[in-house]
């Protein structure tokens, strides 16, 4: 399904992937673990199409993703979607959540405002939230509702792999077991492949099939 070739990355002096190959099946939960500063979210970057490596190669259904180019570029990479560590980067204050949730499915093309509605209520309903909250705005939600408006707006262009960057770091211990369940749901309900990126060994062990371990830019062997 997804492939990590040989991705190199770095920041003037700093080399923050140096060499990372992976790859994902199809309905799979990957997991990668490496303490902080070691290149994670670099590396989720590259996957999704946020940061450009200096070399490397990232295929998803045989395609390699870099090479691609317009339309064909952003038709293959809405099938790859990352959840942010930090939900804020995905919500504006300013904005309903159904609004959040609508603007991915306007750039997709979707032209039908009804249509748009109605995916926004089957996205909510995905993650496990009540349609009424399309009418709130982020501030009346919890950390952990907001994490999962970050899951459903991953979800809103149909993604065969979702890239999860620490989804549940930013969240009371209380709650991150329901925002894991989620993304466990999603797995058997939308037959997704994931790429778990966490902190929390543990957490990472129980939900995942395989786990990886990353260090200063490189994946450890083992
Ligand atoms: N945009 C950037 N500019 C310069 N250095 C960066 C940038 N992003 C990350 N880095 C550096 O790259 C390394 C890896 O960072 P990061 O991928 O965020 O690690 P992790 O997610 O594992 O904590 C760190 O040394 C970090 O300081
Ligand atoms: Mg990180």
């Amino acid at each position: 399904m997804l492939v990590v070739d040989d991705v190199h990355v770095r920041f003037g002096d700093v080399v923050a992937v140096d060499g990372v190959s992976l790859d994902l099946a199809p309905g799979e939960i990957l997991g990668l673990v490496g303490d902080s500063g070691c290149g994670k979210t670099t590396l989720a970057r590259v996957i999704v199409g946020l940061e450009r490596p200096e070399r490397g190669r990232v295929i998803l259904n045989g395609e390699d993703l870099l090479q691609l180019r317009g339309a064909r570029r952003r038709s293959v990479r809405r099938r790859v979607q990352l959840v942010f560590q930090d939900p804020e980067s995905c919500l504006s204050p300013r904005l309903t959540i159904g609004q959040t949730l609508e603007e991915p499915l306007r750039v997709a093309g979707w032209r039908d405002r009804r249509e748009r509605v109605a995916r926004v209520e089957q996205l909510l309903e995905l993650v496990g939230l009540p349609s009424a909250l399309a009418a709130r705005r982020p501030r009346a939600l919890s950390g952990g509702q907001r994490q999962r408006i970050g899951i459903a707006r991953a979800l809103a262009s149909a993604p065969d792999v979702l890239v999860c960057d620490e989804p549940v770091s930013s969240l009371d211990a209380s709650v991150r077991a329901q925002v894991m369940n989620v993304l466990l749901d999603l797995r058997e309900e939308l037959g997704l492949s994931v790429l778990l990126i966490a902190h929390d060994h543990a957490l990472v062990h129980q939900a995942c099939d395989r786990v990886l371990a990353m260090r200063t830019g490189a994946l450890q062997p083992g």
